[in-house]
């Protein structure tokens, strides 16, 4: 029960990465604050955390937009006392043609992916920095940031090298105040986000998803994608006791595809 007395705020906890991260977390001990554009999905996370015997309140956020995060740290204040962990890790992405990318693609998955994932990170840690007891961030990036070849598009690659580049800077800023601020970068992760990807991709290139399933998979140094739990174990573990001394890392959860 190493997070036992935190209080862990996860965006995008309605599925995937973000509710095997929420459950780990309640296996681990903390409180959560669930949130998610998608109210119906977040509270079938919630019906798991209860489950597990923790405290957990849902709230509905686009993280696009400020007045929402402000929202639901209001919320997190209130109902939960504050914030200790905070996982950003909402996202959107789909498959697009470098050349069919349009303005609309762009500002959508940069408003969601890195403006999003920003403000979250600069309103929490102001909860953390008045709060006077420390804390823990950790970004979701993707290896599409450090030039995975077969990345989603070119504007989720870039929405997520500003991850990455944002993790350093803030790491750096909050350091004085106990805030370790890493990111993760999974590679290839078995959710609906990557099923989306392999179908546009597939209807786009005219192979069918098993075959694009089997390409993909072949290129994994290791020879296998990874589950969501993949990820959630290593953010559980950027988020303890154990990781005290790590801030400003970016890690590839991956099987080896970007060894950088
Ligand atoms: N699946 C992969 O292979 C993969 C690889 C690298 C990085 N990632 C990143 O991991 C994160 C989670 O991905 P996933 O595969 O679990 O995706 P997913 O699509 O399965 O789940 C994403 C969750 O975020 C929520 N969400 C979407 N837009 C939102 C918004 N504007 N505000 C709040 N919540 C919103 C969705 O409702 C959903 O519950 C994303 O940041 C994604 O870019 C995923």
């Amino acid at each position: 029960m190493k997070l036992q007395g935190n209080v862990a705020l996860v965006t995008g906890s309605g599925r995937g990465i973000g509710k095997a991260t929420s459950i780990k977390y309640a296996e681990n001990g903390a409180d959560l604050i669930l949130a998610d554009i998608d109210a119906e999905l977040v509270e079938k996370t919630a019906i798991e955390i209860r489950k597990i015997g923790r405290k957990c309140v849902t709230v509905n956020l686009d993280v696009g937009d400020i007045e929402s995060i402000d929202n639901m740290i209001d919320v997190a204040n209130r109902e939960m006392g504050g914030i200790d962990i905070l996982f950003n890790n909402a996202g959107v992405t789909k498959h697009i043609n470098f050349f069919d990318i349009t303005s609309e693609d762009w500002d959508r998955i940069n408003t969601v992916n890195a403006k999003g994932a920003f403000f979250c990170m600069q309103k929490i840690a102001k909860v953390m920095v008045d709060q006077g007891r420390g804390g823990r961030i950790i970004n979701t990036a993707s290896i599409a940031g450090k030039g995975y070849r077969r990345a989603s598009n070119a504007a989720y690659a870039a929405s997520k090298g500003s991850v990455i580049a944002m993790t350093y800077i803030c790491a750096g800023y909050l350091a004085e105040y106990d805030i370790n601020v890493n990111a993760v970068c999974p590679g290839v992760v078995k959710t609906d986000m990557m099923a989306g990807i392999l179908s546009g991709r597939s209807s786009d290139v005219g192979v069918n998803t098993e075959e694009l399933e089997s390409t993909v998979t072949s290129e994994i140094p290791l020879g296998r994608v990874n589950e969501a739990e993949d990820i959630a174990n290593l953010v559980v573990f950027l988020s303890g006791p154990e990781s005290r001394n790590i801030t400003g890392q970016s890690y590839n959860v991956d099987g080896g595809m970007i060894m950088h």
